[in-house]
Order: C-alpha cells, then sequence, then structure tokens
C-alpha cells in the first residue's frame, strides 16, 4: 500500500483533546484509526522531529501519543507517567548501563502529551519497520482476563482465585529468553519499580516481549504510574500481582520479597543486592528527576510528592533487604 502521511497540528490536536467527550479521540477523518490496548486515550502517530502525523499504508506509527485521561480523579497523569519512566530510565542507566524503560517527552499543544516511543518500531519518514512483540498474557498463552493475578477480581468471595498473570509466571518464560540473565533482570526491575512507584498497575497486558528466531527478549518497561498517589476510592490500589501473598504495598515485608524470590525461582541474596542497590540510586535519583525543568505549574509539586514517595519506600526496602536471605528454607 503506498505510503500516506496525514499531518496533525498542535491547534487540531487540541481540539480533539478538549472535545473528546463528543468525538472519540480514537476517530479522525470519520474513521476509527487503529488502536493499541489499554483503558486510557491515546493515538498511534509518526513523529519526524516536532512534527505530528497520523501514517497509513506502507509507513506505520512510531510513537504513542497519551493527552491527560478525562478523569479528574487523576490529574498530572501525564507529569506522573514521565516522571515514573524517566526515573526507571535513570536507575537501569546507573546501575546497568542500559536504560531499560521507552523514551518518553512530554509534548504541549498547550494542554500536556505524553509521547512514548514505540520501541516496536524502528525508522522514521522515510521507512517504519515493525518489530514483532506480544504482552505478558500473549507470551503466556493467557486471555485478556487474566491480566490481573487475582483474575475473577479482588471481591471478598473470589480474591483467592489467583490464575491470571502473575511474577511467578511470567519468570517461567525464562526458558524461553535469549538473553536469560539480562531478561529476567529487567523483569526484576520491573518489580523493583512496582514496589518504589506504587505503580500497582503493573498487569499482564503492561509488559511486552519482544519475539525473535532465537526466543524472546523482554522489551523495555512502559505504563509505569504511580497510582498511590491518588484518591484510593476512586483507582484500584491493589497489586495487579503479589509478592508472595501480599497484594497490598504497604504490608509487604522481607519475609513477602524472601517468598517472591522462592517462586520466581530468584536467588535471595542477588535480589537483596539489586533491590539495595536500587533503592541507594532511586535515593539519589528521584529528587534530580522533579527538579526536571519540563514539568509545569502544578505538576511540579505532584512530582516532588511521588519523589518523596520513592525516598520513603527506598528507605523501607533498605531496611527489609537484609532479612530477605536470612528466612529458613523450611517457611515457604
Ligand atoms: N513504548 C511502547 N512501544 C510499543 N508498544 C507499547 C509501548 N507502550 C505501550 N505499548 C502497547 O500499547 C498498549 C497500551 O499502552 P499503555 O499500557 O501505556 O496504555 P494504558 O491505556 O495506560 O494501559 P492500561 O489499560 O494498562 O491503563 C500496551 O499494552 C502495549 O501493548
Ligand atoms: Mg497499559
Amino acid at each position: 500500500m503506498a505510503p500516506a502521511l496525514r499531518a496533525v497540528s498542535a491547534a487540531e490536536l487540541q481540539e480533539r483533546i478538549d472535545s473528546r467527550n463528543e468525538v472519540p479521540f480514537s476517530v479522525w477523518d470519520g474513521k476509527v484509526r487503529m488502536s493499541v490496548a489499554g483503558f486510557q486515550d491515546k493515538l498511534l502517530v509518526l513523529m519526524d522531529g516536532q512534527k505530528i502525523y497520523l501514517a497509513d499504508g506502507s509507513l506505520a506509527s512510531t510513537h504513542i501519543l497519551k493527552p491527560e485521561p478525562l478523569n479528574s480523579a487523576t490529574p498530572h497523569m501525564v507529569a506522573n507517567e514521565h516522571f515514573c519512566m524517566r526515573l526507571t530510565s535513570r536507575l537501569s542507566l546507573r546501575r546497568f548501563g542500559q536504560d531499560h524503560a521507552a523514551a518518553v517527552d512530554i509534548i504541549r499543544v498547550p494542554s500536556p502529551v505524553l509521547s512514548v516511543t514505540r520501541f516496536d518500531r524502528k525508522g522514521d519518514a522515510s521507512g517504519v519497520e515493525r518489530l514483532h512483540i506480544v504482552d505478558g498474557c500473549q507470551a503466556l498463552d493467557m486471555p485478556v482476563s487474566a491480566k490481573y493475578e487475582r483474575n475473577m477480581g479482588n471481591g471478598k468471595d473470589v480474591q483467592h482465585i489467583r490464575d491470571g498473570v502473575s511474577f511467578e509466571a511470567l519468570m517461567s518464560t525464562r526458558q524461553y529468553l535469549v538473553q536469560p540473565a539480562v531478561g529476567v533482570r529487567k523483569l526484576l526491575v520491573w518489580a523493583i519499580t512496582t514496589l518504589l512507584l506504587g505503580n500497582s498497575d503493573g498487569h499482564g497486558k503492561n509488559i511486552s516481549f519482544y519475539c525473535t528466531r532465537a526466543g524472546l527478549n523482554v522489551a523495555e518497561l512502559y505504563d509505569l504510574i504511580s497510582v498511590v498517589q491518588y484518591d484510593s476510592q476512586q483507582y484500584e490500589r491493589d497489586l495487579a500481582m503479589a509478592f508472595g501473598d501480599v497484594f497490598d504495598l504497604s504490608e509487604i515485608g522481607g519475609f513477602a520479597l524472601a517468598d517472591f524470590c522462592m517462586r520466581t525461582g530468584t536467588s535471595r541474596t542477588y535480589f537483596a543486592r539489586e533491590l539495595t542497590t536500587l533503592c541507594k540510586i532511586a535515593i539519589d535519583e528521584a529528587p534530580l528527576q522533579a527538579a526536571d525543568p519540563v514539568y509545569r505549574e502544578e505538576e511540579v509539586p505532584l512530582v516532588q510528592k511521588i519523589a518523596a514517595f520513592v525516598t520513603e519506600r527506598a528507605n523501607a526496602l533498605l531496611a527489609m533487604a537484609p532479612t530477605i536471605p536470612k528466612f529458613r528454607n523450611d517457611f515457604f
């Protein structure tokens, strides 16, 4: 099919953000555009420098644009996600010399829009190559309805049913990983950012794998949000996946983390060491990320609040880490 690019100006994007109640954000030029999974409004675009296009034919999108959600109970989600992603980049770059998070930016049209670089695309307006990825549910051959470990929900009568995607199930993919050590490390960084950021919505479709002839590779991390910043009446805060048997972030202690290691086949000494190192880095880097001049007005106190939360969580985890290797094996 012939390449087709349709420019989207900042003014048009702003107008579409403002009229989302009347016209769904996914409908452009009278057609529903190919959409991606997920709950929030999103638009797949090809970005060439600052220019934004809808791409068709032999061209493909290179970025995902996420405006602020319409839900007023979750203000400054764009800054929140940007902060969580950039902090994860800082942690992984400093610890491993490798960026484990997808690249993000904030575009202001002038409403803030998070632009996420697609890791399953390579190229620009002169040609885009598509890489094959599957999400955690697909990799485990589980239906979308199993994206939360408590696949029937967390109602009192069904919360014991845990047939959905868990850390244990995700780690069982290690046998298919091209570089198991690197992949496992990325999955552990994801688990640790869940603990540090309060990213409770890390479910089975919020982690992906590249599919290659040689096997799977864990993709860059995405959709990292400090959900705990928002009112628990409005937003589910239970963890998508338990650490051991614990789904409540505030109840996680050394034993739950040791249990997590046992179930996922992770050396407890190794996990304790990585957790300690990453927490120390987080204490350094969270305030630096909060000071990024990209944040404006009311976003500034929100990212400062997240940075303070990360520091508090890191200190709590640092105190737990030395206990992780110490529980007797017959406790599990
Ligand atoms: N950087 C990326 N590169 C490629 N694919 C991505 C990237 N980020 C997200 N995706 C894909 O797009 C989907 C939706 O993105 P995302 O999870 O950020 O949206 P969401 O609406 O916030 O999701 P949720 O329903 O979990 O709240 C993901 O499930 C994933 O399949
Ligand atoms: Mg998602």
